[in-house]
């Protein structure tokens, strides 16, 4: 099977609930507080992986306790960890806000997230028989555009998830294969508003004008749009679900839509198994702790 890698951020999430989020200065009383492996990129290697994808996990974690619990959680999802480093001072942490709606406010402190070097990746990442190599916007940028110049160098295609939203640099959406954006992140790249399949269209075009081959915007409720370099547009309906918390539902769809591309699958039919799986994440609670195997996600959509 062709590997996957993501090379990315690994944060212990600390989670609390509440009825409605507190306003400026206001203190409330949550109605509980949990702790849950997260991390845009350990979430997106795990619902790859848990999806039937052979994906390994680049990242540092710290030398605190947290550190061990988020290696343990990869591995235990099928996630490969050697080339998981380790640094000293403490592991990435997300404070989470998560309200009735499931909704959610995510304060990041980036520990050792903040600390992996163009060195230390070049030192652990082997491109041979690597189909796509994922990315976000958790570790330095300078990592990040190191391994998007290095892969494209070996072929491998790069996957970018600009979370959370900052401009790419012109000169380097042409060597991405596949930009994953939700509405914010599409404005943020494009400078167009998104809201809708119209609008998400006319960003997608502007991107691909500039060199991307292949856009896929995500749009919540209104299910996503992709759009290729070809010509190719269409959108793929989401399904109906009660959220319980939204917390890595798009780093599901992520890993998952690379999961099916990777066994083959076409497109619109992968971007429907991973819109199906990110809406098993929403019922759940927790990052990693929501995302659903291959098998709950078949059985979902054959109900
Ligand atoms: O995308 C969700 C993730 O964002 C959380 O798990 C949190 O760690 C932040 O990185």
């Amino acid at each position: 099977m062709r590997k996957l890698v993501v090379i990315g951020s690994i944060n212990m999430d600390v989670v609390s609930t509440v009825g409605q989020f507190p306003r400026p200065g206001e203190t409330i009383h949550s109605r509980g507080t949990s702790f849950f492996p997260g991390g845009k990129g350990a979430n997106q290697a795990v619902a790859a992986a848990s999806a039937g994808a052979d994906c390994a996990m680049v990242g540092a974690v710290g030398l605190d306790p947290f550190g061990k619990t988020l290696v343990a959680s990869l591995e235990e999802r099928g996630v490969g960890v050697t080339s998981v480093l380790s640094k000293t001072g403490t592991s990435g942490m997300a404070i989470i806000t998560v309200n009735e709606e499931g909704e959610n406010y995510i304060v990041l402190s980036e520990g050792a997230n903040g600390q992996l070097t163009e060195e230390d990746v070049a030192a652990v990442v082997k491109w041979d028989g690597v189909y796509a190599v994922l990315l976000q916007n958790e570790i330095p940028w300078q990592t990040t555009q190191y391994v998007i110049q290095s892969a494209n160098k070996a072929g491998v295609r790069v996957w970018l998830n600009p979370a959370p939203a900052r401009e790419v640099p012109h000169d380097v959406l042409p060597l991405i294969d596949t930009l994953i954006v939700n509405e914010t992140e599409a404005e943020v790249v494009s400078g167009l508003k998104v809201e809708d399949a119209a609008t998400a269209d006319a960003a997608a075009a502007s991107i691909i004008g500039r060199g991307t081959s292949n856009v896929i915007i995500t749009l919540g409720e209104q299910g996503c749009f992709y759009g290729n370099a070809k010509g190719e547009r269409f959108t793929v309906p989401a399904f109906r679900v009660t959220p319980v918390d939204t917390t890595a539902a798009g780093d599901t769809f992520i890993g998952a839509y690379a999961a099916a591309c990777t066994e083959g699958q076409e497109t619109e039919e992968a971007l429907q198994f991973a819109t199906a799986a990110a809406a098993l994440t929403v019922t759940r609670p927790g990052a990693q702790a929501s995302i659903p195997s291959k098998e709950e996600i078949m059985a979902f959509i054959n109900k």
